[in-house]
């Protein structure tokens, strides 16, 4: 079918169901609803059997939904309407949710429904939800609705009430009044919720020493106690706040835009504070003890039957200097471990997204901070690379894009949860990429493959990535499902009596390819081209990484997304 996806952003759910539908055999073009106008234009050069809106914060014009059919995806179970599903589902502390397709008519979210797909709520942040579980129920909505419309006679449900099964109801935009916290009221769990309501977006407003912040993130601290409110200590970026019961922790701040100001982004929340934030004691915790405590940690590492497991887990996924620093300390001291197996990847959420673009942009010289940030993942990468008394898995439960996709790369096996979507390339951000990506990607897909895949700048999902080599599997099921997997196939690995004789091979590998040419060649000849991206005058990458950094809306529907 000749599928016309109509988004707000060419967001995760737009890229899920982009790959999903082309696996399929689907024609699918994507066009951004950045004016009605546009909009038409694209609709009558495309000519689509069918419209789908994956993920759509404005209305479709009628003369659209009247000459064509168009499917919206609303993150909500039958009934549920209006522009604040999750945030009023996570608020109220639901445990059960629901995803349902439904045809557009003059009145939001009110049309016949075409699939509607049940899940259960996790206790985490709304873009982690919407990003698992709401992608996948999705998914499975979309697709039984693409089946369904195909088929020609399936006649779809006019949204009735009065059904039993029908239990949702409009609701109001969920603002800033119902999520603001009382610190000395508020028990911790009722904080969480709040928190997780409003992440990552828009993030809790709220007052820290006389300013206003939009607070993102919240996880909860089992030892440090305080007067209500205070904050209490420090780690890693992040601060921890007390609460009437216990505290929590807060990774990241987003200052109040001031009238005229400029705009204002997440930051680690120390780093937003500043001077402002008075001197409160950093609150360490290794990793390993962080593995056993139910405390706020980027860095958890555990073993288990002969295997190691490194577990990492960075905001937006999104990896700071001091972040790939941090990561690669915690990925030495693994090394020292005496387990022959290590696998790296964080629980369910983003693997990794590459250099953290919104500290760069905050540094007092970008240039200089995208320097440092990529030698420091380069460095994490090289480590990776030169593991060779190891077998190292990269397992993916969620999704990674570009240093991201190199970073795993340079694992010896890559596994992924089969709903992840890769993006496996940087000219989006205009940059010739580094992370040693020109040794890896053609070592897996070939130099052509590699080609087509920095060039096309698309998104590729789990299935199509094993199939190319890209990644080595492609593993169904959850994230919980994904890593008991995970942790089978790698506590059969370490048992295998094949392991050493694999180690063996790959040392001999590795040294072949160092005599070929040597790992730090390539790095070299990668970062004379950033550094070139960097700092040279008429480079995009400064301004795409404002614009990515402030959310910038393109004006029309980037190029590499009208090809099909
Ligand atoms: N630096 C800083 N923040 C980043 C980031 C990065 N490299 N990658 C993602 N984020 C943030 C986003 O700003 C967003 O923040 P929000 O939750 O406050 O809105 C969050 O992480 C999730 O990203 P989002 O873009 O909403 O997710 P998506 O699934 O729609 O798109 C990507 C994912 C990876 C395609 C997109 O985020 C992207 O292009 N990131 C930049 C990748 C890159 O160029 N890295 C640098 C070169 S190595």
């Amino acid at each position: 079918m000749r599928i016309l996806l109509v988004a707000s952003a060419f967001n995760s759910l737009t890229q899920r169901v982009y790959t999903e539908l082309r696996e399929r055999g689907h024609r699918v073009g994507v066009e951004l609803a950045l004016g009605d106008d546009s909009l038409r234009g694209r609709v009558a050069e495309f000519e689509p059997e069918l419209i789908l809106a994956p993920m759509l914060t404005t209305a479709i014009p009628e003369d659209i939904w009247t000459a064509y059919p168009v499917l919206i995806v609303h993150p909500g179970p039958k009934g549920d309407r209006g522009p604040s599903s999750l945030d009023w589902a996570i608020h109220e502390g639901a445990w059960s949710w629901g995803v349902t397709v439904l045809q557009a008519v003059a009145e939001m979210d009110a049309g016949p429904i075409w699939a509607t797909e049940p899940f259960a709520v996790a206790a985490c942040g709304k873009s982690e939800l919407y990003r698992n579980e709401v992608a996948d129920a999705a998914v499975r909505a979309v697709l039984t609705a693409v089946r369904r419309y195909a088929s020609g006679t399936f006649e779809p449900e006019p949204l009735d009430y009065t059904r039993p099964d029908v239990r949702g109801r409009l609701r109001p935009y969920h603002d800033q009044t119902q999520r603001r916290i009382d610190w000395t009221a508020d028990d911790t769990a009722t904080v969480l919720r709040k928190l997780r309501a409003a992440d990552s977006q828009p993030g809790v407003l709220d007052e820290l020493f006389g300013r206003e912040y939009f607070v993102h993130g919240g996880h909860p601290e089992d030892r440090l106690r305080g007067v209500p409110g205070a904050v209490l200590a420090t780690r890693d970026g992040a601060i921890c706040r007390a609460t009437v019961d216990g505290a929590v922790w807060l990774p990241q701040l987003r200052s109040r835009r001031t009238p005229g100001g400029p705009p204002t982004y997440k930051l680690p929340a120390t780093l937003a504070l500043g001077s402002d934030l008075p001197a409160v004691p950093e609150a360490p915790v290794t990793p390993t003890e962080a593995a056993g405590r139910d405390t706020w940690s980027e860095l958890r590492y555990r073993e288990e039957n002969e295997v190691g497991y490194l577990e990492f887990a960075f905001p937006g996924g999104a990896m700071s200097t001091a972040q790939c620093r941090r990561l690669l300390a915690a990925y030495r001291h693994a090394c020292t471990r005496p387990v022959e197996v290590l696998v790296l990847g964080p629980g369910r959420d983003f693997f990794s997204n590459g250099i953290h673009l919104n500290v760069i942009e905050a540094a007092a010289d970008p240039a200089a901070e995208s320097w440092h940030n990529i030698n420091a993942m380069n460095d994490l990468v090289e480590a990776i690379l030169t593991t060779t008394d190891k077998l190292v898995v990269a397992a993916l439960a969620g999704n990674a894009a570009a240093g991201g996709v190199m970073l795993a790369l340079a694992a010896d096996e890559v596994w992924c949860r089969e709903s992840v979507v890769l993006n496996p390339h940087y000219r989006l951000m205009g940059l010739h990429g580094s992370e040693y990506w020109t040794y890896t990607l053609p070592r897996r897909v070939g130099a052509a493959e590699a080609e087509r895949l920095t060039r096309e700048a698309l998104p590729v999902g789990a299935r199509a990535a094993a199939q190319l080599g890209l990644v080595d599997r492609a593993l169904p099921g959850d994230a919980e499902q994904f890593w008991s997997r995970v942790r089978r196939d790698a506590e059969n690995l370490a048992a295998t009596m094949e392991l050493a004789d694999r180690l063996i091979i790959k040392k001999q590998r590795r040294a072949a390819d160092e005599a070929e040419r040597p790992l730090s060649a390539y790095r070299a000849s990668e970062l004379a081209h950033m550094r070139r991206n960097f700092s040279e005058p008429g480079e995009p990458y400064p301004e795409l990484r404002r614009d990515f950094v402030h959310k910038v809306r393109p004006a029309t529907t980037p190029q590499h997304l009208t090809v099909i």
